[in-house]
């Protein structure tokens, strides 16, 4: 199977996972935050986009996407949602983000406010221990320190200088099942496999 075609997979059984958080409020409103999150990422997974009772906000530091009826898209730093008060949502939502927002004390930021802007949370991310990196799509090379990996990035010219490099390897910092629940200490800690190993993990809060 291309790597792709794997990835929509994961996504859809992940969606289907998600669905059942949501499901035991199905028939009431459902308000869902979507931290780091994409608009693509929705219209292309069917289960919640387009139903009626459920309202879709998106925060994200890049704000390039554009609202439409099913979903409301906003600027925001995963790290400091202070604009929206406790308990704002039913559910957070977060998929491969924490992992993109800096070092640890940014990531328990993003943490504590996935916490508190509602009482259910969804939060996955790639697991450091399986062997193959997802984002630079080499094997183990999240197991090598900084400076080297920042040459392989360098080397897979997918960015033109050593310090455009840094910068991407200073924001991809993959998480083990410890560092998740030390992050989430209140959720259910669940597994995606693949081959017999996980490949990511998903911070469940019911
Ligand atoms: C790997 S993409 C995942 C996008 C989407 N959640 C998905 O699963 O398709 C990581 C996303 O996190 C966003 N991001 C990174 N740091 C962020 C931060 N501090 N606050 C909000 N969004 C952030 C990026 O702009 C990017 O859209």
């Amino acid at each position: 199977m291309k790597p792709h075609n794997l990835g929509n997979r994961f996504r859809q059984e992940r969606m289907r996972r998600f669905l059942n958080l949501v499901g035991q409020q199905a028939r009431r409103r459902v308000r869902i935050l979507d931290v780091g999150g994409t608009a693509d990422y929705w219209r292309a997974l069917p289960g919640l986009y387009g139903r009626k009772n459920v309202e879709i906000t998106i925060v994200n530091l890049d704000e390039r996407e554009f609202d439409d009826e099913n979903l409301k898209i906003r600027q925001g730093d995963a790290r400091e949602l202070s604009h929206f008060a406790d308990r704002s949502f039913d559910v957070v939502h977060s998929n491969s983000v924490i992992e993109h927002v800096g070092l640890w004390r940014d990531m328990q930021r993003m943490a504590t406010e996935v916490r508190r802007l509602a009482p259910r949370y969804f939060v996955q991310t790639p697991n450091y221990w399986f062997p193959l990196e997802p984002h630079f799509r080499l094997p183990l090379v999240q197991f090598l320190p900084e400076a080297v990996r920042a040459v392989v990035v360098e080397a897979l010219k997918r960015n033109p200088t050593r310090g455009a490099a840094i910068e991407v390897v200073r924001s991809t910092i993959l998480l083990s099942t410890g560092q998740m629940r030390a992050l989430f200490p209140d959720a259910r800690l669940e597994r995606e496999r693949f081959a017999g190993l996980t490949k990511s993990l998903i911070a469940v809060k019911e």
